[in-house]
Order: structure tokens, then C-alpha cells, then sequence
């Protein structure tokens, strides 16, 4: 059987987090969040002004270290929240820096 790896960044009301979690619990598969170094702070509005801000710019904020590596696994899922029509900015920061 394949390895599935499942990564997911999860921010305003940890809805990519549940789909996540039942992707997990259907398939047993090791489960990580990306998270911001430095968190996202303030009302929704400030949030999403930054997120448009971040997107437009290609800004890439820095994120912890996952525990486990991409090599070990056959196929990596992805989860992300839509931020200003594409994926979370961290979730670049994560693919940009994954090695093999
Ligand atoms: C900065 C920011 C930008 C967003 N941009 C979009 C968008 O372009 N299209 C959309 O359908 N939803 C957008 N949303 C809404 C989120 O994608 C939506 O609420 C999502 O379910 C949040 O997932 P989460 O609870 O896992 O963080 C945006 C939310 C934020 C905070």
C-alpha cells in the first residue's frame, strides 16, 4: 500500500483541519499542520487585508519544521484554505522548501 503523508495549513475556523483529520482517520496516513513562526494576529479583516497584502507581494512567511520528511512517503496531500483566489502563503513557504 502506498505511503500517505497528509500536510494541511488550517487558520480561521480549522475547516481544511476537519477535512484533514477524516482524510486521516479514513486512511491511517501520518498527519501535519503548517504553522506561521510568527502568527497571524487581529480581527478578520486585518487578516485578510494581510493575506491580500502577502499574496499579491509572493511574500513567503517562514513556518515551523514539520516532523516528517516527504522522502518517506509515496503521495503527499495538501491541504489549504483559498486565501485571495489560491493557496495560503505558507502552504508555498512548505513546497517551496520541501526537499527530497
Ligand atoms: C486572508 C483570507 C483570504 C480569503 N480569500 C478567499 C478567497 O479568495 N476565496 C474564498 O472562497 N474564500 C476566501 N477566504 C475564506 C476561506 O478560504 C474560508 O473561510 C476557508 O474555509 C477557511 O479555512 P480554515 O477554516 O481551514 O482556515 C479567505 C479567508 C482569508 C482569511
Amino acid at each position: 500500500m502506498k505511503k500517505l503523508l497528509i500536510v494541511y495549513y488550517s487558520w480561521l475556523n480549522e475547516n481544511t483541519e476537519k477535512i484533514a483529520k477524516k482524510l486521516q482517520k479514513a486512511t491511517g496516513a501520518d498527519i501535519a499542520k503548517i504553522e506561521t513562526v510568527k502568527p497571524y494576529e487581529g480581527s478578520y479583516q486585518n487578516v485578510v487585508d494581510q493575506g491580500k497584502h502577502e499574496v499579491d507581494s509572493g511574500f513567503h512567511p517562514e513556518i515551523k519544521s514539520l516532523p516528517y520528511s516527504v522522502a518517506n512517503y509515496d503521495v503527499i496531500a495538501i491541504g489549504t484554505p483559498a486565501w485571495w483566489y489560491t493557496m495560503v502563503p505558507a502552504v508555498l513557504t512548505y513546497m517551496i522548501g520541501v526537499t527530497i
